[in-house]
């Protein structure tokens, strides 16, 4: 059985981007491997955030993960902040990082663009990243395809290690879906589908209404052709909703260029509209009882009890390899 590990920021729009990219993995593996899944809040706060909003949006996403389908009972769910291990190993891990390597990061040199100065936590998130995989001997890290380049860090840092201090983690691998499944955002496909982007029509977030799944996918841009046809370097609009008419529908790209032959776009958003808010609707239902019930906050105290125990081991062997402490 594998280990998996994934971590989503409760940073509030969690998009369909998310869902396709990296949350619907979560609920295919959970039945065949072992499955921890964090809310990273401390991640979230490498930029600024309201302290209330942000506990809110850290239950959100825990009720957003069993909306979806995550089941308790096969996987672990928990809040980053609640194990303190992953801030230890975040630190250890610091310590054989170099400033070369995370400032060719390209989530760092996005979010720090045209600034002097940067918040030093936005550097070093690559890092505590690798803590969370690593602290739990994970195996698979299900993602998006944004988070290529922070994998692979990830498993320079353990190979690096291990090599030094002998074997000390497992070195987990990415599991990316196709290179297709980046969702771009619905105003502007050259950019990727954000929560943070300013104009809410650019996203379709899982718990949008349906008249705002239409409001956003009428409005997204496309071009003058008029043909519905996958394209990605010519048509990157269209290539983009055909995209994600696939991943809701289970049609494939040829079957969908097939099916609206000859067809305007507005026919084709129409469709794409009703195929998306079926797909929401569940989930949306069943978020509000899982958000007001008692039950969530137990699940993550549960959660965090058994990542803890995970962590601590882990967090044994690091300190002994290193040398930290007064040792047993
Ligand atoms: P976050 O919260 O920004 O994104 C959560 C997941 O959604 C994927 N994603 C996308 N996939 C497709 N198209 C998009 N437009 C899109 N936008 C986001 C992300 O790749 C991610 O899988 N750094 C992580 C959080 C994290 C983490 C971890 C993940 C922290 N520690 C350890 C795995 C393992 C992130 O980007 O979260």
């Amino acid at each position: 059985m594998k280990r998996v590990f994934s971590g989503v920021q409760p940073t509030g729009n969690i998009h369909i981007g998310n869902y396709l990219g990296a949350l619907r993995q979560f609920v295919e593996l959970q039945n065949e491997n072992d499955c921890i899944y964090c809310i990273v809040d401390m991640h979230s706060i490498t930029v600024p955030q309201d302290p209330r909003e942000l506990r809110k949006h850290t239950l959100d996403v825990a009720a957003l993960y069993m909306a979806i389908g995550v089941d308790p009972k096969k996987a672990t769910v928990f809040v980053q902040s609640d194990v303190p291990g992953h801030a230890e190993l975040s630190w250890v891990l610091t310590c054989s990082s170099y400033t070369g390597e995370l400032s060719r990061m390209t989530q760092f040199k996005d979010k720090s663009k045209g600034k002097e100065s940067a918040p030093t936590g936005l550097f070093s998130y690559p890092v505590l990243m690798a803590a969370d995989i690593l602290l739990y001997d994970s195996n698979v890290v299900p993602v998006g395809n944004d988070q290529k380049q922070h994998i692979e860090l990830c498993r320079d840092l353990a190979i690096r290690v291990n090599n030094k201090y002998g074997e000390t983690f497992v070195i987990p691998e990415g599991r990316f879906l196709k290179e297709g499944a980046r969702i771009m955002a619905l105003d502007d496909p050259a950019s990727k589908m954000s929560k943070s982007a300013e104009n809410p029509l650019s996203r379709i977030s899982l718990l949008d209404d349906e008249s705002k799944i239409k409001k956003s996918i009428m409005k997204s841009t496309t071009d003058s052709e008029g043909t519905i046809r996958f394209d990605i370097a010519n048509k990157p609009g269209v290539s983009n909703l055909i995209n994600i008419y696939s991943s809701f529908s289970g049609m494939s790209v040829e079957e969908i260029e097939k099916k609206y032959d000859g067809c305007g776009y507005g026919e084709f958003k129409k469709d794409l509209v009703q195929v998306t808010s079926e797909s929401l609707k569940p989930i949306r239902e069943r978020f509000e009882d899982i958000r007001n019930s008692d039950e969530l906050i137990r699940i993550l105290k549960d959660g965090a009890e058994k990542a803890n125990a995970i962590s601590e081991k882990t967090m044994a062997r690091v300190k002994d390899r290193f040398g930290l402490g007064i040792g047993k």
